[in-house]
């Protein structure tokens, strides 16, 4: 039988988070500080090894790999990764995470690249507040940016939104409108505590999903889309009647999904990091650089990682230390 990436709690990992760049053109301020520092490019993979890297989990028995950020697509000359892996035997589903901002330009190559599916940030429909969440984006270049997504034939969009309370909870039924209007699909995240950030106290914001649910189904029927199996991911996803979007909910506080995960990431320094909310990791970029590494080498270092794969994050637990990588640091 080939090989495959098992840990020690029998969960398979066959879906690879691969963060090309930690740089973004927003600052979103539930992802970043607002003065942020980002990762020299002495430090930053080349394409050559990002492309590598997915090789070596494609080997493992990895089938999906989805290409995030900071913004994936601000890293020079990415076509030509996407390209590469949207080429790869055996990567059966390429899909990016990105803020929609470059969509205008890209979403066509993207789609014909091989880009199975598209999740696009969008949490707010107003001007001036989308403004303020993401510090400096622009809404109509995002929602023009879906738009040109909608057009490009992707399997599959979805929009991600993290709500928060007293400052876009008004909202939820409009997003649930806008994606009705296109088809496509939304998931609602529970904002996740990664990295210090001082625009609001992430604890006393939380929207948890089933508040957002019951404010939904005030005004649409949900039908429950069964548990998420295969490579899907840790959205619970319902059927919003009378349409053909889906509707789901990423509920780390509410509803813990650790025990289905399939998942690792590897950031952008090289560091293949075991779970978002845990330090547990094993540097790559060093065995990428000495001279002589063999792919063998490279997949065995891998499969030795499985061992150290934490059973689950501790996001609610004060007694736990905070994590102090920022999402854009960390591959969402
Ligand atoms: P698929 O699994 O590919 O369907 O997508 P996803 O929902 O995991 O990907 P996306 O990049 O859209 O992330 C949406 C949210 O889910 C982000 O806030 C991620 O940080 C979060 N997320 C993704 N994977 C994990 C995970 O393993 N654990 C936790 N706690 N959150 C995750
Ligand atoms: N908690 C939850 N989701 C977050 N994202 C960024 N920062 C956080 C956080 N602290 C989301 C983005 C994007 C996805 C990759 O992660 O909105 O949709
Ligand atoms: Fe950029 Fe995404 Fe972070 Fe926003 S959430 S700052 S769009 S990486």
């Amino acid at each position: 039988t080939p090989p495959t990436l098992i840990d020690r709690f029998g969960r398979r990992v066959d879906y690879l988070r691969l963060s090309v760049t930690d740089r973004c053109d927003f600052r979103c301020v539930y992802c970043m500080a607002e003065d942020m520092q980002f990762v020299p490019k002495s430090e930053i993979l080349t394409l050559e090894e990002l492309a590598q890297v997915a090789q070596a989990f494609v080997n493992l028995g990895v089938r999906k790999v989805r290409l995030t950020g900071g913004e994936p697509l601000v890293r020079h000359n990415i076509m030509q990764l996407v390209e590469q892996l949207g080429a790869m035997e055996g990567l059966d589903e390429l899909v990016m995470t990105t803020n929609g901002s470059q969509l205008q330009r890209l979403a066509q190559p993207l789609s014909d690249a091989g880009v199975k599916r598209l999740n696009i940030s969008l949490d707010s429909l107003q001007p001036r507040r989308f403004r303020q969440i993401t510090r400096v984006g622009h809404l109509e270049q995002v929602v023009a940016g879906i738009d040109a997504a909608c057009a490009a034939g992707f399997e599959r969009l979805r929009i991600n939104a993290v709500i928060m309370r007293g400052d876009n909870d008004d909202e939820v039924l409009d997003l649930v409108n806008f994606v009705k209007e296109r088809d496509i699909d939304l998931a609602f995240i529970e904002e996740m505590p990664l990295g210090r950030i001082d625009d609001h106290d992430r604890a006393l914001t939380l929207a948890d999903s089933d508040w957002l649910r019951s404010q939904i189904e005030q005004h649409h029927s949900l039908a429950a889309l069964g548990d998420p199996s295969g490579t899907a991911g840790p959205a619970r996803m319902y059927a919003l009647e009378g349409s053909r979007s889906h509707i789901g909910f990423i509920s780390p506080h509410s509803n813990n999904f650790c025990h289905l995960c399939n998942r690792v990431r590897v950031t952008v320094e090289g560091q293949l990091l075991l779970c978002l909310g845990n330090e547990h990791s094993v540097d790559l970029r060093e065995l990428l650089r000495s001279p002589g590494t063999s792919m063998q080498e490279l997949q065995e270092t891998l499969q030795r990682a499985m061992d150290i794969k934490p059973e689950r994050h501790h996001f609610d637990n004060s007694e736990e230390p905070q994590i102090l990588r920022f999402m854009n640091a960390t591959g969402g």
